[in-house]
């Protein structure tokens, strides 16, 4: 009678020897793959860890730039207003009254971001003013005030064309700073919500700080001298409601005055 496999010693010999091989083969199989994939998954980390790296040697750069170009602006402010009293505390209070306002007037963010760095270029056309003029002690005679109100269209030229969003706004307020709520101002006679908000804004700021510094040609009013004056002009020269934001937030504006006068600081916020 014939042996059948089971029975077969030889056969089951060879199958189980075959069988032991296919299973050294695909456990040997299974760990190179296995060492493979923590290669792989080594790899991986490392490739996350170096994108990590390069994703913050590229927000460095960037917040570099950013403080670099903030400071050039600085800068350009800075020689505008060189032959100015006092104009690094005047530059520093007004921007810094103008954004407080900028958001309590629930401006975008993004302007309440820009007006720091945007409203102390508003006079960047006086570096075309004669010095005869910019520094006279005394008041302006008729022909003298026609040149200095070019400072506005002479600003507006050298910061125009700009693909930056501070200076686009630069730009708006440097051109319509001195425009009045009543259209009397200049250099366009712009009247009520056509002059842009941001420049009725610096207009408020500018005066308030002018009134309440020492100039070539005065010595600084007493705060409740210059409150008045502006009173008096809430619809005529200044936005009613930029004026009423002004004084329900009084003792903050107030408050800004004292830091930047004690502190004698006179770079932009982030610099
Ligand atoms: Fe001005």
């Amino acid at each position: 009678m014939e042996k059948n496999n089971l029975t077969n010693g030889s056969i089951d010999i060879h199958q189980l020897e075959k069988y032991a091989d296919d299973l050294v083969k695909a456990y040997k199989s299974e760990k190179q793959k296995r060492k493979e994939l923590e290669a792989a998954n080594q790899q991986l980390v490392k490739f996350a860890d170096d994108l990590n790296k390069t994703v913050l040697e590229l927000k460095s750069a960037h917040q570099e730039l950013q403080e670099s170009y903030l400071d050039t602006i600085h800068r350009l402010v800075l020689a505008a207003e060189y032959k100015d009293e006092d104009t690094g505390g005047h530059i520093i209070r007004m921007s810094r009254y103008s954004a407080f306002i900028a958001e309590m007037l629930g401006l975008p963010a993004r302007d309440v971001e820009n007006i720091p760095y945007a409203a102390p270029m508003h006079d960047v056309g006086k570096i075309g003013i004669p010095d005869k003029i910019l520094m006279k002690p005394g008041k302006l005679t008729d022909e003298e005030f026609d040149f200095m109100k070019t400072h506005t269209t002479i600003g507006a030229k050298i910061l125009a064309d700009s693909k930056a969003e501070i200076l686009q706004l630069a730009q708006q307020i440097a051109i319509s700073h001195h425009e009045k709520w009543n259209g009397r101002g200049y250099p366009q006679g712009l009247a009520g919500d056509t002059i842009p908000l941001a420049a009725r804004i610096v207009g408020l700021t500018d005066v308030f700080d002018a009134l309440t510094s020492k100039r070539p040609y005065k010595d600084p009013f007493p705060v409740e001298v210059a409150l008045d004056i502006i009173k008096k002009e809430r619809g005529e020269h200044f936005d009613p409601d930029v004026v009423d934001v002004f004084f329900e937030n009084i003792d903050q504006i107030l408050k800004i005055k004292d830091e930047v006068d004690a502190d004698g600081d006179v770079s932009l916020p982030g610099l």
